[in-house]
């Protein structure tokens, strides 16, 4: 079904009827249970990037909210969802293995419920293949409508039959659902959905849809409620943050958003994830570096170091660009830390391309890399195109980007050795007696503490670098 974003008082009316839906499965939950004479558990899985864990803490509170206990083993839950992931085939193979599992447990547990979600299921073939292989799934839905998640909670629970729906765009934006945060402390904030892009390799355009930019005073009030609850670190979220509100009739930009949120009182720590090199522009640049609320490292992604595969990615940038990019951002932020994601064995990549990334990543000097080997995505144009790389090649190319990038990350993280930073605790270490945390640049520090200083930023010495992450102490 074709469909297109509705008026803001439609999106008001549709979540109002969601709300009734989550009333609705409560009573019904209850009555269940008063059966059963136990509670019935949910559990999420998420594959994948921010944009997916975010989706799942929505999942998980509107489960909470209709009365279902969170439970971290799924094989003890009465619902279990899969938030997909289809950016590379390993995410989807990861997904079937998972599958398998599940159906051994669900036949010792016939009322066990099985959803899927997210962009795999945006994919028509993936999802003939489930109706016909995995008939134990009892619900499919896509990522256009997560809004429409009460409903479709009660429908598969309470008619006990298959339900699939997928849409095709975004109708109603997923906001003003009941959200359980991961972490009480830190959250990520949706600000736009989709990506207009189509990089060649990439499949995000086809299952995400086209760039959709949430409401300036909307995402600030949702900031603001944020905080009131206890979040001091916002992850400001979208596939492309900097084309935000390009789209609107008076465009707004990405920069202005950041020094907006920056102004709410009470945080701490602003991010953002992710920036296309194409798009990032000096006004940004300007609105980090003024703002010491916005945290000293960037996410650019390059994909590759060779003009002529930028140009077959479809990327809009040449190496100058990017390089020129690097120069200002360490003009205007000395200290900042940079990563990246590249991509090894794109079509027709030669030796010499390749000896291109690498001297890339020594140039730049990464923090760290995300780095993947190319992954053919069936109806993207890279998928036919001319000279794919084998397989061997792929990966003695991707062994040789993992040793440089680790020689850059260890020479990076090595520069703030000695210095006191800032530290958001973010949990206990597995070690007893350390917690683990994060500076302001992403890098992990451990140290010495205890579950009271999770959630708190405390300054801390970085005593010792151990290649990628540091151990510390509180510094008095
Ligand atoms: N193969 C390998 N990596 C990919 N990415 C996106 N599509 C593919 C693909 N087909 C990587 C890009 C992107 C990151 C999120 O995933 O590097 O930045
Ligand atoms: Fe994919 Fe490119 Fe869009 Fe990123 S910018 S989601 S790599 S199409």
């Amino acid at each position: 079904m074709q469909t297109s974003l509705k008026s803001i008082e439609e999106q008001r009316a549709e979540a109002l009827r969601q709300t009734e839906f989550i009333a609705e499965t409560r009573s019904y939950v209850l009555e269940l249970e008063q059966t059963l004479g136990r509670p019935l558990k949910s559990n999420v899985t998420t594959f994948g990037c921010q944009m997916n864990a975010r989706d799942s803490e929505k999942i998980r509170g509107i489960f909470a909210a209709a009365g279902f206990q969170n439970t971290d083993n799924e094989d003890e839950a009465d619902f279990v969802i899969y938030n997909t992931c289809t950016v590379r085939e390993n995410a989807d193979q990861h997904v079937y293995g998972r599958l398998g599992h599940l159906n051994s447990v669900k036949k010792k547990k016939k009322d066990m419920v099985i959803g899927l979600c997210g962009c795999m299921m945006q994919e028509k073939h993936i999802v003939e293949k489930i109706k016909k292989s995995y008939s134990f799934v009892d619900l499919i839905f896509g990522t256009h409508n997560l809004y429409e998640f009460p409903e479709l909670l009660l429908k598969t629970i309470r008619e006990k039959k298959r339900i699939i729906e997928i849409l095709d765009s975004t109708p109603y934006l997923p906001e003003s659902l009941p959200v359980s945060r991961k972490y009480p402390f830190k959250s990520g904030v949706n600000i736009m959905y989709g990506c207009n892009n189509f990089c060649t390799y990439c499949i995000v355009p086809y299952v995400r849809g086209r760039e959709i930019s949430r409401r300036p005073e909307e995402i600030l009030q949702e900031v603001r409620n944020l905080v009131s609850d206890g979040v001091v670190e916002i992850m400001l979220l979208g596939q492309n943050v900097n084309s935000y509100g390009k789209t609107f009739e008076e465009p707004y930009s990405f920069a202005k958003l950041l020094r907006e949120v920056c102004k709410v009182p009470g945080l701490r720590r602003v991010r953002f994830m992710t920036s296309h090199p194409k798009d990032l522009s000096d006004e940004l640049i300007e609105a980090m570096a003024e703002n010491p609320l916005v945290c000293r490292h960037l996410h650019l992604p390059v994909q590759a170091g060779s003009d002529r595969l930028l140009k077959k990615m479809n990327r809009h940038y040449d190496l100058a660009h990017y390089m020129e990019l690097v120069k200002k951002l360490r003009e205007a932020m000395p200290d900042i830390s940079l990563t990246t994601d590249i991509i090894v064995g794109f079509p027709g990549e030669t030796e010499e391309d390749f000896e291109g990334t690498l001297r890339l990543v020594r140039e730049v000097g990464y923090d760290s890399a995300f780095t993947f080997i190319y992954s053919k995505r069936t109806g993207t144009p890279a998928a036919s195109m001319p000279d794919q790389v084998p397989d061997e090649v792929a990966h003695a190319r991707f062994d040789r980007l993992l040793a440089t990038i680790k020689e850059t990350a260890e020479e990076q993280c090595a520069r703030f050795e000695g210095q006191v930073h800032d530290v958001l605790v973010e949990e206990l270490n597995k070690e007893p007696g350390l917690v683990t945390g994060r500076i302001g640049h992403n890098l992990v520090v451990h140290l010495p503490g205890d579950a009271s200083m999770i959630g708190k930023i405390v300054p801390v010495r970085l005593r010792e670098c151990r290649g990628f992450y540091y151990l510390g102490e509180v510094a008095f």
